[in-house]
């Protein structure tokens, strides 16, 4: 079959006004071809509708994308890292020629509003741009020797092939994060996309290939988590794994690397917390707060979870965050000014149900929102909730969902100690004046990630990442390809 049809098994699907068409694909992306039966459905969450079918991999083709990226980092790492980037440059160059379609796939498949996928495909191009900038730079060292007849010097290698295991809430951004360092750098990958979300991931492959990113240095294989998890850490070919997702599934797939003592780079679960103090300007704390709490209808591992407000400002914040909450239109992401799409699946509209269940039985009241919305499906109306409590459920789990829980704390310290009482430590937000308190509270918070006055701060320059159950490493940034490199110490003697 050529790479610009979809098979038979789904001659009826289809995502209208896609520019080029070509760029929805029905197989995986392995050795430079595309391979596999289309089986497994993708759906778009909006309306329940069949998008497209995609094959269902499992171990044995795990292991054959695997051989594949091992034979092409023979060649791809001896690269010159100048030549090796100016087609990482060019993946670029069609990633932002193709934004809208991106958009647009993206948008079918995950439900987030146009307006904000097109965002997440210039943020998730931005990494790629970057690292194929950055890719040139993976200098090494020299020591001054400890001996006269000897020198030190140390050089950085890529580490080898690469699995990564992105989830659904952005099927671009956290592909593009993780892969554009590893391959700028020499290295060669096995991308495993959610099984919600495999439809941007594949349309990233077609651009690789129409790159000329040379065959093997970039696979994209869909299917069944388990085994295709369990072969990409377990296979001594494989030499890291980079992943994003909840904190429990990274903890297994720590455990399964650890037979193979291989590099793990985890972005992990979060709870953060986003405290409002007296002396902060009111409406830029709510604009804050809104792009916090809601971006992506809450589907962020950084959204604001836990909403602290000082007692001063309390009543004025929770008037004007609802009046902007109320405001907000929910509705098929494709629609002209929807701010909230559905939620991904049936299992994350139970979980934000029963968060704000646990909370209106512990005391809680709703101010905007707190039920399904009238459009049913996956649909949640945008909710903000007031007299919460430290006990409630949304303290100890992310909800991942359109709930803005407003609880009421007096002292500085206080806030402190609530914000740190979590096994999270991925992203804190805070808003402020005062410049001493801003230094306090920032040095204080336990986060990887700290929005001062501002609530979103992603961004491919900066280094992203958590403390404590929240992950290990930093991706994006100068720091975002040290994980894929291995570091090679040579001591010359006898001089
Ligand atoms: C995430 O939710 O995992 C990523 C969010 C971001 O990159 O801003």
């Amino acid at each position: 079959m050529s790479v610009n049809e979809l098979s038979p098994d789904n001659d009826q699907a289809a995502i209208p006004n896609l520019k080029d068409p070509s760029l929805l694909k029905d197989q995986c992306y392995v050795d430079g071809a595309w391979a596999g039966t289309p089986d497994l459905p993708v759906t778009n969450p909006a309306t329940g509708e069949l998008i497209v079918k995609v094959p269902r991999f499992g171990t044995a083709e795990t292991a054959q994308a695997i051989d594949a990226a091992h034979e092409a980092f023979a060649s791809w790492s001896q690269m010159l890292a100048a030549e090796r980037c100016k087609l990482v440059r060019r993946w670029y160059e069609l990633q932002m020629e193709h934004l809208d379609d991106l958009a647009l796939i993206m948008t079918t498949e995950q439900g987030k509003p146009l307006a904000e996928a097109k965002g997440e495909v210039a943020y998730a191009a931005g990494f790629t741009e970057f690292y194929s900038e950055e890719g040139k730079r993976a200098y090494g060292e020299t020591i001054p020797t400890h001996r006269k007849d000897a020198r030190i010097v140390v050089i950085n290698q890529p580490i080898g092939v690469v699995g990564a295991i992105t989830p659904w809430n952005f099927p671009m951004a956290m592909i593009t994060r993780k892969v554009a360092p590893a391959i700028s750098v020499g290295c060669t990958v096995v991308s495993k996309p959610a099984s919600e979300t495999p439809l941007t991931a594949l349309a990233l492959a077609e651009l690789a290939h129409r790159a000329g990113i040379p065959k093997g240095v970039f696979n994209v294989i869909v299917g069944k988590s388990s085994e295709i998890g369990k072969e990409l850490t377990t296979s001594n070919k494989v030499r890291m794994i980079t992943f994003t997702g909840s904190t429990e599934v990274g903890r297994l797939l720590m455990e399964q690397s650890a037979s193979t003592i291989k590099q793990v780079g985890m972005e992990l679960g979060g709870n953060a917390p986003l405290i409002v103090f007296d002396d902060a300007d009111l409406d830029q704390a709510v604009a804050g707060t809104m792009a916090s709490k809601f971006r992506n209808t809450g589907q962020t591992c950084v959204c604001a979870n836990r909403i602290l407000v000082q007692e001063g400002v309390y009543d004025e914040f929770a008037e004007k965050l609802t009046k902007a909450v109320a405001a907000m239109k929910v509705g098929e992401g494709i629609e002209e000014g929807v701010a909230q799409g559905p939620l991904i699946n049936q299992a994350a509209l139970e979980k934000v149900e029963a968060h704000v269940e646990n909370a209106l039985k512990g005391g809680a009241k709703v101010l905007t929102g707190g039920k399904r919305h009238e459009r049913g499906g996956t649909f949640y109306e945008p909710t903000v909730l007031t007299d919460v409590t430290t006990d409630m459920l949304f303290n100890t789990e992310e909800t991942f969902g359109p709930m803005a829980p407003l609880q009421r704390f007096k002292t500085e310290d206080e806030a402190i100690a609530i914000a740190n009482d979590s096994e999270y430590g991925l992203s804190a937000y805070f808003f402020a004046r005062d410049i001493g308190r801003i230094w306090r509270v920032g040095e204080a918070l336990e986060a990887g990630i700290i929005g001062i006055n501002e609530g979103v701060i992603s961004t491919p320059i900066a280094p992203f990442g958590g403390m404590k159950q929240s992950g290990i490493g930093r991706e994006g940034s100068h720091h975002g390809i040290e994980e894929f490199l291995e570091m090679k110490y040579m001591l010359m003697g006898g001089l």
